[in-house]
């Protein structure tokens, strides 16, 4: 799986774990390499966080529709992979069951169904996982056992590759590229 020619499609959900070094990582990378795909609370989130002038220079596609016609670009030969990072666990509930209903979940199943590989970094990978609010204060985040079990199932998932870390996540990035 070489990303060559073929563009990265990122998608960014509604987390503040793991987001200020999932748009570092997107920021190392230049304009035309990325398209960022934003879930309707990720793109509330990003901005809540006061992020979004670090993204507003890529191509972004938003949760504005309910069909979410942006998927077709994944059977155009577009992208090499689909990253969701930082991904909910709402979303990743989604994911795991086929639910199919905003702009990540569909790209998520499309890339599934056109045979493009997935890499999902979900906020709910370990327990007591260190994370700040938007003002910098530290949170520390208990794991649910629903969070831990769907996160189980995602690993489960053919084409779909679950990484525990941002660096994880530049490591598999370096390996493609
Ligand atoms: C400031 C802020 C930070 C949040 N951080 C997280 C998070 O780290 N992990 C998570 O699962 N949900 C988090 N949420 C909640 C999600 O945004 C919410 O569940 C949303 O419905 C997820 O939608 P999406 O999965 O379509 O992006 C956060 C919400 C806010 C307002």
């Amino acid at each position: 799986m070489r990303t060559n020619e073929r563009k990265i499609a990122w998608g960014i959900t509604g987390a503040g774990a793991f987001l200020k070094e999932c748009i570092d990582l997107i920021s190392s990378f230049p304009a035309d390499k990325i398209d960022v795909f934003l879930s309707k609370a990720g793109e509330e989130v990003v901005k809540i966080y006061k992020l979004w002038d670090r993204i507003k220079g890529y191509n972004l596609i938003l949760d504005k529709s309910a069909s979410s016609p942006s998927c077709g670009l994944f059977y155009s030969g577009a992208y090499s992979v689909l990253i969701v990072a930082p991904a909910t666990s709402n979303t990743v509930a989604k994911m795991v069951y086929g639910i199919a209903d905003s702009l990540i979940t569909n790209i998520f199943a499309q890339s599934g169904k056109a045979g493009i590989p997935s890499i999902v970094l979900p906020t709910d990978v370990d327990e007591g996982l260190v994370s700040f609010s938007p003002s910098g204060k530290k949170i520390v985040l208990r794991r649910r056992r629903i969070d831990e079990e769907n996160i189980l199932k995602l690993k489960e998932m053919d084409n779909v590759t679950v990484v525990d870390s941002v660096r994880e996540l530049k490591k598999l990035l370096e390996g493609l590229l």
